[in-house]
């Protein structure tokens, strides 16, 4: 798949962030271990206290910049500690009290959390739904449009040109979470958004062995106010998970083109047997006709239905190629039986299936057996 910028998106990948080549001197350089750096004489230069800048996050942060807007030299990422730590540098660092914010209402579980401490600031917090472009009616007077596409878990999927439209028209400045889809599936400041931000814990880096998140800014005044949040929070993320993050991000396109071909076909098979199967890739999904006018690629997460919770927990105890474990994008397959952290309005037995790189017919065929051993009047094994 070729982009912006030239090249396909596994060459992007492969090469994204490297220095130039110094000779003798490793591809990748290794983690910087660092609190601080000598700093002889005046202030000067980049590097010079830990919490500020490290050369391992900046190897990394023009690494997601040339995966989330290829070509431009404007952009500015900086990375953060974890995936919360992005999404409340742009919303703390942008809004005061007496502005308004919309948030969607079906969104990641901690946003609730968030919601309330945007309250208690003095910051009016409105909520709409990911789909059906109710936002527009919320947006007079707000300051900031924050969209999540697809959402988590309901993978419903909104128009970002449409709404950032809207938004900048209003004077609002927009953010999107590129958690699900990943630069290499949707590229939110091509369609408008001012912040992308994301959890790289999930399918960007991979492997479900760090936390980190990042925020990439359209223009640098923004940028600014971020990075200076991310000094007074110190929320960030240490060497050695930026390096690892930055070596994970080599296969992110190989990890996308099996993990969400998995999902599809786990999608396709779910579809003939249970309810309530959501993933923007299947063409009779709600979400794609606007997910296939501004996704590249749909995403690893498939969602659906159980009749109830005990049949839900039978099924993911069943599946033998899937942990039962929370989080996604990981190689390894992960479900989840939502509606037992009770942040999210779910029914009891909802799952949220990541699919992992796993052969294809391996992890269906657990699927699909999970199911015909677990459903009601199955003969024990
Ligand atoms: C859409 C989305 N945004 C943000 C986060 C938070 O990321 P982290 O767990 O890395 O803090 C998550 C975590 O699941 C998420 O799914």
């Amino acid at each position: 798949m070729t982009g912006a910028g030239g090249v396909g998106d596994g060459t992007r990948a492969v090469r994204a962030g490297l220095p130039e080549p110094v000779k003798n001197e490793p591809t990748l350089p290794g983690p910087v271990f660092a609190a601080h750096f000598h700093l002889p004489g005046e202030v000067s230069g980049p590097y010079r206290y830990g919490r500020d800048e490290n050369p391992t996050w900046t190897h990394l942060e023009r690494a997601v910049s040339a995966l989330e807007a290829p070509g431009r030299e404007d952009v500015e990422t900086l990375v953060f500690a974890s995936g919360m730590a992005a999404v409340s540098a742009v919303l703390f660092s942008q809004l005061r009290a007496g502005d308004a914010v919309v948030l969607p209402s079906d969104g990641y579980q901690a946003l609730p959390l968030v919601r309330e401490q945007l309250t208690a600031y003095g910051i009016e917090v409105r909520t709409a739904p990911t789909g059906g472009d109710a936002q527009l009616e919320l947006l007079d007077g707000a300051r900031l449009l924050w969209l999540e596409t697809p959402s988590n878990p309901g993978l419903d999927v909104c128009d970002i040109r449409r709404l950032a439209d809207a938004a900048h028209a209003r004077g609002a400045l927009v953010a999107v979470d590129n958690t699900l889809a990943t630069p290499l599936g949707q590229r939110p400041l091509e369609l408008g958004a001012d912040f992308s931000v994301a959890s790289a814990t999930k399918q960007l880096t991979g492997h479900g062995d760090l936390l980190l998140g990042y925020v990439t800014c359209a223009a640098a005044e923004p940028a600014a106010s971020v990075r200076r949040w991310r000094k007074i929070v110190g929320a960030v993320p240490g060497p050695m998970e930026a390096w690892l993050a930055h070596r994970s991000l080599a296969t992110l396109e190989l990890r996308a083109e099996r993990q969400n071909a998995n999902a599809l076909a786990v999608a396709q098979v779910l579809r003939e047997r249970v309810g309530g199967v959501r993933h923007p890739g299947l063409p009779d999904d709600p979400s794609h006709a606007v997910a296939a006018r501004q996704m590249r690629r749909f995403g690893c997460v498939v969602s659906f239905e159980l009749p109830s919770r005990e049949r839900a927990e039978r099924f993911l105890d069943a599946l033998t190629l899937v942990d039962d474990a929370t989080s996604f994008g990981g190689v390894r397959s992960t479900a989840e039986r939502r509606g037992r952290w009770g942040g999210d309005a779910v029914p009891d037995g909802f799952i949220r299936f990541s699919a992992g790189a796993e052969n294809t017919e391996d992890l269906v065929a657990d699927v699909l057996r999970a199911l015909d051993d677990t459903a009601d009047g199955a003969a024990p094994r």
